[in-house]
């Protein structure tokens, strides 16, 4: 699939995301916005419903931004008890909708928002779609006294972690990019992941994976439902 290809399946299923709220949430509700590429191309499809948009929960400042620009106002996610729907991409999604996520580096804020929706809504493209995760370096977010701690804890379970360059994390942490991983068991994995000291989040998002899949493909979207 060519650059131009895929991101013209971004921008349908961005804007099959937009449909989906426009069909789903009750007027006046909080709405959980992602980050990276495909949800850009979300937020920009909300444009024509934002009046039906209370405020939006954003998982990264860049987010932030651009709701802001668009006139949907930011909500503190402590000031709010739930959350009827979140939209956001991902980096892989395997068949039991369990996910790697974090190419941006966003994962912590989108992990503890995913854990507050009762909707989780993937928008992906094909390209994202894997029988096992792994083939994407997962993504980790560590303190950075940590690094060097977590980086050994992180070869020992069988991975090569990289210190993501120049790149500070909207909560002032450093990145680790996992390679060389194959998670047949994403929900244990990501569990043992869990238990290493120094880390802030990982980008597994299997005990907490999507509710709903907007797949972009070369025919059309389609919706899955887990
Ligand atoms: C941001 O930290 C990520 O979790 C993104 O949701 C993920 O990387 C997908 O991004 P793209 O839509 O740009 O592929």
């Amino acid at each position: 699939m060519t650059p131009e290809q895929q991101n013209q399946l971004k921008k349908s299923v961005a804007q099959a995301a937009a449909d989906y709220v426009a069909e789903n949430l009750q007027t006046g509700a909080i709405l959980g916005v992602g980050t990276g590429s495909t949800a850009n191309l979300f937020i920009d499809a909300l444009v024509p419903i934002k009046e039906k948009i209370r405020g939006a929960v954003a998982s990264s400042e860049a987010s932030a931004h651009k709701l802001t620009a668009i006139g949907i106002p930011l909500v503190d996610l402590n000031d709010i008890d739930t959350m009827p729907i979140y939209v956001d991409g991902a980096d892989e999604i395997d068949k039991s909708f369990a996910m790697i996520k974090g190419g941006g580096g966003a994962l912590t804020r989108e992990k503890i928002i995913a854990d507050v929706a009762d909707v989780f809504v993937c928008i992906a493209d094909t390209t994202k779609v894997v029988s096992v995760l792994g083939k994407f370096p997962l993504p980790i977010e560590v303190l950075p006294m940590a690094v060097a701690q977590v980086s050994r804890a992180l070869a020992k379970l069988g991975g090569t972690p990289v210190l993501r360059k120049g790149f500070v994390t909207d909560n002032g942490n450093h990145i680790l990019d996992v390679s060389g991983l194959s998670i047949t068991d994403p929900r244990a994995f990501e569990s043992a992941l869990n238990q290493i000291v120094g880390t802030v989040t990982n980008g597994l998002f299997a005990r907490r994976s999507a509710d709903v899949l907007l797949l972009g493909t070369l025919d059309g979207v389609e919706t899955h439902i887990r």
